[in-house]
């Protein structure tokens, strides 16, 4: 919920600009840690998500560990104060530069995409004199049943080892004196909100380690990935996302080996709820079939809804409560993708008013461009 407070505040600040509220990411974390510790399962925040240094900072002190997909984030996580220990490093496409970083950083596991990258890893660590600790991240052809572009635990996407292929990793392994095998990854996709495919992906991670386990190599961890999803129509209920019924769900269908711990990569979960894009109506322009309510915020901070067709909640701050307008909800850019909403049912909207656009956290600011050269936003935060 946004604060009448914070309204009022924000009557003098130029728009747009991303608002953060560490009270609500503070109760996301204890509710998200709460949850996992139950079962003693191990959270990683997924850096991509959001790297904006009070939520880095806020991560760091809830002793979280941090998930990496470039050679940049593990540098901005090493810098933030998470511990190489607890840094895990994946990606298709890692530089031998970004493996060489990981390997001198002694970061938890490099998560190795490929039998391709597990070959140039051996090399680079034999050459640095180093053992490398990695994890497989294998591809588990389990459907997320969420957008394509963010679907990434199947046989067509580029991620991940096949597990027909597997036979031949473990040969090579064997031979591998640089590198060390500590655990199996997996990440089927982004923006999960049905727990079918999280059980779908314990059967399959049930048979993979059981796998492993006659290879000679003890796995020490399985990493679940992220994925968890947010009901994007419900930014203040407190029990959005359920992390109860996510980490019980593992707790019920995944089989652990004795001793072995159970990890999870979270961006969106923990980020998406606690940050709002704050912007204002510029001009409300009159159409045959809509009206629209063009914005000063557009693709260029917020480009989810252009590229995956998401919905993020819009509410008018200004205004008052009836939804007694309709309008497609649009931003500067020169682009017709650059659209937050297509008849959306609102309050009679005027010019100057400021617009929340809802659940904006994750993969928003991060994701922010340049775009017909506008600037990058500032941020706000309201402290717990
Ligand atoms: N682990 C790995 C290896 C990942 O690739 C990702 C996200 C995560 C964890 C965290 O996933 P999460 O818990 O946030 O779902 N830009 C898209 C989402 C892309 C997700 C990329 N990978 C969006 O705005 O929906």
């Amino acid at each position: 919920m946004i604060s009448t407070a914070s309204i009022s505040a924000w009557k003098e600040l130029p728009t747009p600009f991303y608002h953060y509220d560490l009270a609500h990411l503070e109760r996301t974390l204890r509710s998200a840690q709460g949850a996992a510790e139950r079962y003693g399962y191990h959270i990683h925040y997924a850096l991509k998500a959001n790297t904006d240094e009070r939520i880095l900072e806020m991560m760091v002190n809830h002793g979280l560990g941090a998930d990496c997909v470039s050679g940049q984030e593990v540098e901005r996580a090493l810098e933030v104060g998470f511990t190489p220990e607890h840094i895990a490093f994946a990606g298709v496409g890692k530089s031998d530069d970004e493996i060489r970083l990981a390997i001198n950083s002694g970061i938890f596991t490099i998560n190795v995409e490929s039998l391709e990258e597990l070959t140039i890893i051996q090399q680079l660590a034999k050459e640095m004199g180093k053992v490398a600790e990695v994890a497989l991240r294998l591809n588990p052809d389990v459907d997320a049943q969420t957008h394509r572009y963010i679907t990434t635990g199947l046989e067509e996407n580029k991620f991940g080892i096949s597990t027909w292929q597997l036979d031949e990793v473990i040969a090579y392994l064997k031979g591998a004196e640089n590198l060390k095998l500590k655990g199996l990854h997996f990440h089927i996709g982004s923006q999960i909100t049905s727990l079918e495919p999280f059980r779908n992906l314990c059967a399959r991670v049930n048979i993979l380690n059981e796998r492993f386990r006659d290879t000679g190599f003890p796995i020490d961890h399985i990493n679940a990935g992220g994925g968890l999803g947010i009901d994007y129509d419900q930014p203040d209920d407190p029990k959005n996302p359920d992390f109860d019924a996510f980490f019980a769900l593992f707790d019920d269908y995944l089989e652990l080996q004795h001793g072995q711990q159970l990890h999870f990569e979270l961006g969106r979960s923990l980020v998406a709820n606690c940050g709002d894009l704050i912007s204002r109506v510029l001009y409300v322009k009159k159409g045959l079939k809509t009206n629209f309510l063009i914005l000063d915020a557009g693709m260029t901070e917020l480009i989810r809804p252009a590229l995956y067709q998401s919905t993020h909640l819009i509410e008018n701050l200004s205004a008052g409560e009836e939804l007694d307008a309709v309008y497609d909800v649009v931003g500067p850019v020169c682009e017709s993708s650059d659209c937050f909403g297509k008849r959306v049912a609102m309050p009679t909207s005027r010019r100057s008013d400021l617009i929340a656009i809802r659940s904006a956290g994750a993969y928003g600011a991060s994701m922010a461009s340049h775009y017909n050269l506008r600037s990058l936003h500032p941020s706000y935060y309201s402290t717990p």
